[in-house]
């Protein structure tokens, strides 16, 4: 029976880590995956979470099963934290996931069985996950202009002309913050303007957002998905714990289906319960419990919150170092949008025969569309970096 298996492609972000690690050279520099690290290379576990553990393994009495959709108290801090005041609790359905990716998965699941012949539309570029869930699922993908790799920065007009031709039924998929792979973020009247599409076309919104607090700061990165939810119909939210609490491996997500028709709550609610019932029964808990124990102490959310800042500004400050050094080294701006980009990722705009030289020549792994992690440099190496993108023609 298996020998009738096809193989799939190889996703292109995992399997850089693969061959990072198998490069013997010991100056090389992995700007692949999307995993935070800090000056010395290192991916450490917050201080809120060790604390939250160790109060965890202290007190926690049981490891039964909690329910379908996760302990409703991380539901109640994690709709709190992204959506605020915005939008009452009592609008928004809400299921904890294996991670962010987890969330998606289920969402493009819930867009099927409420109409499968929904299309998602979605950035071009984009996560290659999305794309390849969508593929997996047998979703239609409809792409839309998003990058404008010359100047570095969003193609708005291009954008919101392909989003007027969605339809009722068909779904929107925007990143809520930090674009992976772009860096390259809306204002918020472009925010407002993509509204005004979706009110006008009646798509529905989905909101993927894995970033809050590693672009401008915990209120601001969330400022667009609170305008989206509490301005449409619906609006479904997949949202990720892995890189704002750094407990990437213990798969922590949600997912949101926020409601103007309250009456519809019941159903959306026991849908997601179901949704994972059918792909996984219960959700992970251990991370989800800690974010929990976390946004609700005061100490400990305090403690939290600095940490995620000084990572924020941490980022911010390689982003401008980059640009300074790209500068310098080529004589022009043209590399300016590096600072003006934000989160993990900054997409260069060149070829991948270029992104092949970076890596033979000099050892620097980025993903094959140019998208680099800013957190996988330090000052040591953002010269290195502007130097070998200079002498490898970019
Ligand atoms: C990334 O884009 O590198 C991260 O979101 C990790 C992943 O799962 O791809």
């Amino acid at each position: 029976m298996f020998a009738t298996l096809q193989e799939q492609p190889a996703d292109k972000i995992l399997s850089l880590v693969q061959r990072f690690k198998e490069d013997p050279r010991s100056d090389k520099i992995d700007l692949g995956v999307g995993v935070y690290r800090d000056a010395e290379g290192l991916t450490p576990i917050m201080r809120s979470v060790k604390a939250a553990e160790k109060t965890l393994w202290e007190n926690q009495e049981s490891k039964s099963y909690v329910s379908l959709v996760g302990d409703i108290a991380f539901s109640d801090v994690m709709v709190d934290l992204l959506l605020g005041d915005l939008v009452p609790r009592d609008s928004v359905a809400a299921a904890a996931t294996p991670g962010g990716t987890g969330a998606v998965r289920q969402a493009l699941e819930l867009v099927q069985m409420a109409n499968t012949g929904a299309r998602v539309f979605v950035s071009d570029p984009t996560w290659p996950n999305h794309l390849s869930i969508l593929k997996h699922l047998g979703i239609e993908m409809v792409p839309y202009r998003y990058f404008d790799s010359y100047t570095g920065s969003v193609n708005y007009s291009d954008m919101v002309e392909d989003l007027a031709t969605a339809k009722p039924g068909d779904v929107v998929l925007l990143h809520g913050c930090c674009h992976n792979p772009t860096g390259a973020n809306m204002n918020m009247s472009q925010w407002q303007g993509v509204i005004d599409v979706l009110l006008k076309t009646g798509a529905t919104p989905m909101i993927d957002i894995a970033y809050q607090g590693f672009g401008d700061g915990l209120d601001e990165d969330a400022a667009p998905t609170r305008l989206v939810s509490s301005s449409v119909p619906e609006c479904i939210i997949a949202v990720s714990c892995s890189k704002n609490f750094g407990i990437y491996r213990e798969r922590t997500g949600i997912l949101m289906v926020t409601l103007q028709d309250k009456s519809l709550l019941a159903l959306n609610q026991a849908t997601l319960a179901y949704l994972n019932r059918q792909n996984f029964s219960f959700p992970p808990d251990h991370g989800a419990r800690l974010v929990t124990m976390i946004l609700s102490d005061f100490n400990l959310r305090q403690d939290w919150q600095s940490e995620l800042e000084a990572i924020r500004v941490s980022m911010l400050d390689l982003r401008n170092q980059l640009a300074m050094s790209l500068q310098k080294a080529s004589g022009s701006d043209r590399f300016g949008f590096l600072a003006e980009h934000r989160g993990m990722f900054s997409r260069l705009g060149t070829t991948s025969e270029k992104v092949d030289l970076l890596r033979e020549k000099h050892g620097i792994y980025m993903v094959g569309d140019s998208r680099l992690n800013i957190a996988g440099l330090n000052s040591k190496t953002v010269p290195v970096l502007a130097h070998a993108i200079i002498d490898c023609g970019i």
